[in-house]
């Protein structure tokens, strides 16, 4: 489909009406590019189509895994970011006065429990620490529901070793050794925010791929794939960008499909080019975005 700021610029239309309703009721996915350009300078689109997207198919979880590649970060390191994807300050309510601004962030009780859940099971399957980024020593409101979530759940999962920490001293631990998190739960705006520091732990924004799903499931379109990264405008069309996020974000979408064997089959192509030598500028070698395809493309069964 082609929505996105080309399209936009061209015709002033960001994801019209029948689009949406054919994405929500057509497919039983999405692989989504990424979103973002300086000649849309209020990111109109981005909002109208990925956060549209995400919030009508209230896909509230977000998958964001940290597990660095070849060459790409520690071995072994294996982290897992819980990002609610729906709520918070992205529901874009707030104003603009000549000395005064105000964003609203929303936390429903559903949504957040939701998120919570699917990072408990996934903690518990994984038989790693649990732990939940919030701030609610300011923000007693929002972040307090999150705390309350969080404990009430803790206690439906004592198999779980789970932890509610200040973000602020989680950032702080997570620079000094990523090592000891397994799985890190936050809202839309701190899951943002941690996300990207861990994909820098694994080779930065270029290598990070993320799944969106609607675990409720309400509509026959329940899961998006997207890469961590934005749309890096100023490599576009110059055969720089790295094609392993959006790649492996397509392996984190099959298993999601119960395609494991595709999923490994392509998480192991991408490790075994990273392996051999094939590495993007972002990772200091010299393939361009086309030849970094070819040489995972090649090594798939
Ligand atoms: C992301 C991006 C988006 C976000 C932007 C493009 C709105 O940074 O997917 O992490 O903030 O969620
Ligand atoms: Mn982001």
């Amino acid at each position: 489909m082609p929505y996105g700021a080309e399209h936009f610029l061209a015709t002033g239309e960001t994801l019209p009406e029948a689009a949406y309703a054919d994405l929500r009721d057509g497919f039983d996915a999405i692989l989504f590019g990424a979103v973002g350009d300086p000649r849309v300078p209020d990111g109109r689109h981005a909002e109208e189509i990925l956060l549209r997207l995400r919030q009508g198919l209230e896909l509230t979880i977000n998958f964001r895994p940290c597990r660095p590649l070849p060459g790409t970060g520690p071995e072994g390191l294996h982290l897992e970011v819980f990002r609610e994807n729906t709520e918070g300050p992205y529901c874009l309510q707030g104003s603009t006065e000549p000395d005064r601004a105000v964003d609203l962030a929303v936390h429903t009780a559903p949504a957040v429990r939701r998120l919570l859940e699917a990072a408990f099971v996934r903690a518990a399957q994984r038989g790693r620490v649990l732990t939940l980024a919030h701030k609610a020593n300011v923000l007693k409101h929002g972040h307090g529901l999150w705390v309350r979530l969080f404990q009430e759940l803790q206690a439906l999962h004592p198999e779980v070793s789970a932890r509610a920490m200040h973000a602020d001293a989680l950032l702080c631990a997570l620079v000094q050794d990523p090592r000891p998190f397994g799985v890190i739960a936050a809202d839309n705006y701190l899951g943002d925010l941690i996300s990207d520091l861990t994909a820098a732990f694994a080779g930065g924004m270029g290598t990070a791929p993320s799944l969106s799903w609607a675990p409720h499931r309400p509509f026959r379109c329940a899961v998006l794939a997207e890469p961590v990264h934005g749309s890096a405008p100023d490599i576009a069309g110059r055969n720089l960008a790295n094609p392993v996020g959006m790649i492996l974000s397509t392996a984190l979408l099959f298993r999601h499909l119960g395609w494991e064997p595709e999923a490994m089959a392509v998480e192991e192509a991408v490790a075994a080019a990273l392996r051999d030598g094939a590495k993007t500028h972002d990772l200091g070698g010299t393939h361009g975005t086309a030849a970094m395809g070819r040489a995972i493309r090649e090594r798939l069964p």
